[in-house]
């Protein structure tokens, strides 16, 4: 261990400075004359991209074998935080077999646009959905003593320029859609670390935005880690230091430290400043000092065994008019160059070295025997698709049964880019064609990071299986499914749309040079679609099993008050599996506020639960939902308030199938503004107090007018100040001075 304290009084100011900088691409910085040990921190969220040695200057080379699971988008569709508890720990035993001390994972920032190229690597649209998944494998991993760094933080919901775009975000919309999942995790498990992001938030670059890195997460949230910029993302180091980041990574070596040094000397920075830093730092090197000494290793088929677990759960069965599970003795034919060479995780810092990679085309072979293939398409512009689709045709025209794999090349989404469409390639669809044309039973397996249209796909799918990039064993994890040895049991963490335009964020993604508005505000993902009443092709939450379920016997037990800060409910109900198979059921909960005095999603998920039940067989099932689930972020009072007023608890299979409903009423103290000269004369006569004030003046000027509701239409947008300036209307200056000392004296006796 280290004694910090002492270890704070007997460093220099330059080993103080050279300590806020690592002292190479993946390591902190030692010093050896007081006994301090650097530790090695590496990516990455869905497996060990870690580097032998220093690393390559850009740190993307070859890495060590790993084991590589399920990226973010296809773990987070199997809405299972234990499931992602156990990922962790499995990470976490891989990172200990190599003395890696912190895993630059998970990535939990919104998916905003379907576009972003980095989606692959984030779980959700939806941030309760985020929060919860990323617990799950925060936990897991610091429960084996291995750290973790939760990012990006924050609203780094885009690739294009992502180092200089300053995101414009409104705080409500802020604290509503892209604050919330790390806050949630912040809270529950304090993880290692915190990276920040590379982009600017409302004028202000991440790494050295005062706001988010200490009012927000420390002294809001009670974050007491060490935050850690992305490798880069630090473009003053003095600032970043004074806005509370602690370690610039990659170092910016010869530079940094010294700033730091002649910044205190100068008396920029003060000392204690720099010890809070140095401090963070030192408290995360004895974190991850423990981890150097072991010596231990991990078993790679049983953690191939669990990424063959996770990514059956993570698959999301979109259709099927029952030509799925295929029948053992199928005669079946596969057609997609996906089959054979698997596409399986993203592209960037977060690739993977895999122990091994599982094929479809083997996996199914495994069961159905010698299987006829045929690769139908090429990946990338360079392969003669016309002999591959005539191949395709032949083989599909024998079969009884075709699986087609069909996908995004690596080329099309990936970290540091953003996509332009959302189509898959064009000569993967015009093979589905072809296929399709000869042998009207296809079954259709995407494998894909981020969400694509799929009206060219679905008229000529019987069954559409969603896999996303389900890591090295997906290929038998996509067997298990389409045989039936696995019940499909994954959800939907983002919404599929009919066309891109129907995205509330498309008017403004990737935005302009440098700037992007988040003009759509809190109504990003299903929250837009459902408030527009868009129709989608699925919809978020949305996924189908071999068998079927039957949600009854709502119950909604609310508790505590508004005023008391503990409002809360608790919501049962059962789940029926009225289908021959034993499966899974997601329920999901979701809160809507039936009256707001300001503009809120129809509905939100704030909570779910998923349970396996037996065929025949009944489960309950109890959700809790605290006064957040109710609130919203209010600008006015920069804080969670929570309406009085009725609100529609609606549980279900998915978001737009909610069949059990009940309405609660919350009281609340009001949230109104006080009346002023400046209020306008609606929200006098919306008062109680207001009204009989106003109506009293008036009666008092002109003895039979009395301000109709018809008038008070016209005019009641108008501040009383101004009104007062009217000839006739009685309501004068004079008049307007007592109703607002009355109405001000009488609330406060209140
Ligand atoms: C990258 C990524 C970040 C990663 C880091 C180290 O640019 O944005 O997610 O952990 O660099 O590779």
């Amino acid at each position: 261990m280290l004694d910090v304290d002492r270890l704070l009084g007997e460093l220099t100011l330059p080993e103080k400075a050279a300590l806020t900088s690592g002292s190479s691409f993946w390591y902190t910085t030692p010093v050896q004359r007081l006994g301090i040990p650097r530790v090695m921190v590496s990516d990455g969220p869905h497996g060990l991209r870690a580097q032998p040695g220093e690393g390559d200057h850009v740190g993307l080379g070859g890495s060590v074998p790993a084991t590589c699971f399920p990226t973010a988008s296809a773990i987070a569709s199997a809405w299972n935080p234990d499931l992602l508890r156990r990922i962790g720990q499995a990470l976490a035993q891989e990172a200990r077999a190599i003395n890696l001390s912190v895993i630059l994972g998970p990535g939990i920032n919104m998916k905003r646009s379907p576009l972003c190229g980095r989606n692959f690597e984030y779980f959700s649209e939806d941030p309760f959905l985020a929060g919860e998944l990323a617990v799950g494998i925060v936990d897991g991993i610091q429960s084996r003593g291995v750290g973790t760094s939760v990012k990006h933080y924050a609203a780094n919901n885009q690739e294009t320029d992502r180092l200089r775009v300053d995101v414009r975000a409104d705080e409500r919309t802020l604290r509503e859609i892209y604050l919330p999942a790390f806050e949630r995790v912040v809270k529950a498990t304090q993880p290692w670390t915190v990276m920040c992001a590379y982009n600017k938030v409302n004028g202000t670059s991440c790494s050295e935005n005062t706001w988010l890195l200490t009012t927000v997460l420390r002294e809001e949230w009670g974050y007491s880690g060490l935050v850690v910029s992305d490798w880069g993302a630090v473009y003053h180091r003095v600032a970043a230091l004074l806005a509370g980041l602690d370690l610039e990574m990659p170092p910016a070596l010869g530079r940094s430290p010294q700033a730091v040094v002649a910044a205190v000397e100068a008396g920029k920075v003060p000392a204690e400043v720099l010890d809070a830093r140095v401090r963070t730092v030192l408290e995360l090197v004895a974190k991850g000092m423990p981890v150097l000494e072991l010596d231990e290793s991990f078993d790679a088929d049983e953690h191939h065994a669990l990424a063959r677990e996770a990514a059956g759960e993570s698959i999301v069965l979109l259709r099927n008019d029952g030509v799925l599970p295929l029948a053992a003795d199928a005669r079946i034919a596969v057609v997609g160059e996906f089959a054979r060479t698997p596409r399986f995780q993203g592209t960037g810092s977060s690739q993977v070295n895999p122990t091994r990679v599982d094929a479809l085309l083997d996996e199914l072979r495994a069961v159905h025997g010698e299987v006829p293939f045929a690769a139908g398409y090429g990946i990338g512009s360079t392969a003669d698709d016309s002999a591959l689709r005539a191949e395709a045709e032949r083989v599909a025209g024998a079969a009884d049964t075709v699986v087609m794999v069909i996908g995004l090349p690596a080329a099309d989404e990936s970290e540091g880019f953003d996509r332009t469409h959302l189509d898959l390639p064009a000569n993967q669809l015009s093979a589905l064609r072809a296929v399709a044309a000869v042998n009207p039973d296809v079954v259709v397996v995407l494998v894909n990071g981020s969400t694509v249209v799929l009206g060219d796909v679905t008229p000529h799918a019987r069954a559409l299986v969603e896999a996303w990039l389900g890591g090295q064993a997906a290929g038998g994890a996509i067997a298990d499914v389409l045989t039936g040895a696995v019940n499909p049991s994954g959800r939907l963490a983002e919404t599929v749309p009919h066309r891109l335009e129907d995205n509330s964020s498309y008017l403004n993604f990737p935005g302009d040079p440098q700037v992007v508005r988040y003009g759509e505000g809190v109504f990003i993902g299903y929250r837009g679609y459902d408030k527009c009443h868009q129709d989608v092709a699925f919809p978020f939450g949305y996924g189908l099993s071999y068998t079927s379920f039957e949600l009854s016997g709502l119950r909604v037990a609310t508790r505590g008050s508004v005023a008391g800060g503990d409002l809360g409910a608790t919501v049962t109900v059962t789940v029926t599996n009225t289908g021959a198979l034993d499966g899974a059921e997601v329920v999901q909960v979701y809160v809507q506020d039936v009256q707001s005095s300001v503009a809120r999603p129809v509905r939100e998920l704030k909570g779910f639960a998923k349970v396996s039940v037996p065929a025949g067989g009944s489960r309950q099932v109890t959700i809790e939902l605290d006064q957040r689930a109710f609130a919203f972020w209010s600008t006015r009072h920069h804080d969670w308030v929570v309406e009085a007023g009725d609100f529609t608890i609606a549980v279900g299979p998915h978001s737009r199938d909610l069949p059990l409903t009940e309405t609660v009423t919350v009281e609340a103290p009001s949230l109104a503004a006080p009346l002023d000269r400046d209020s306008t004369l609606q929200e006098w006569m919306n008062d109680p107090l207001g009204r009989q004030l106003v109506e009293s003046e008036v009666k008092n000027g002109q003895p039979a007018a009395v301000l109709d509701d018809e008038l008070v239409d016209v005019i009641g947008t108008m501040p009383m100040s101004t009104l007062a300036n009217f000839t006739g209307m009685s309501l004068d200056h004079d008049a307007l001075d007592r109703i607002t000392d009355a109405w001000r004296e009488q609330t406060h006796a209140r």
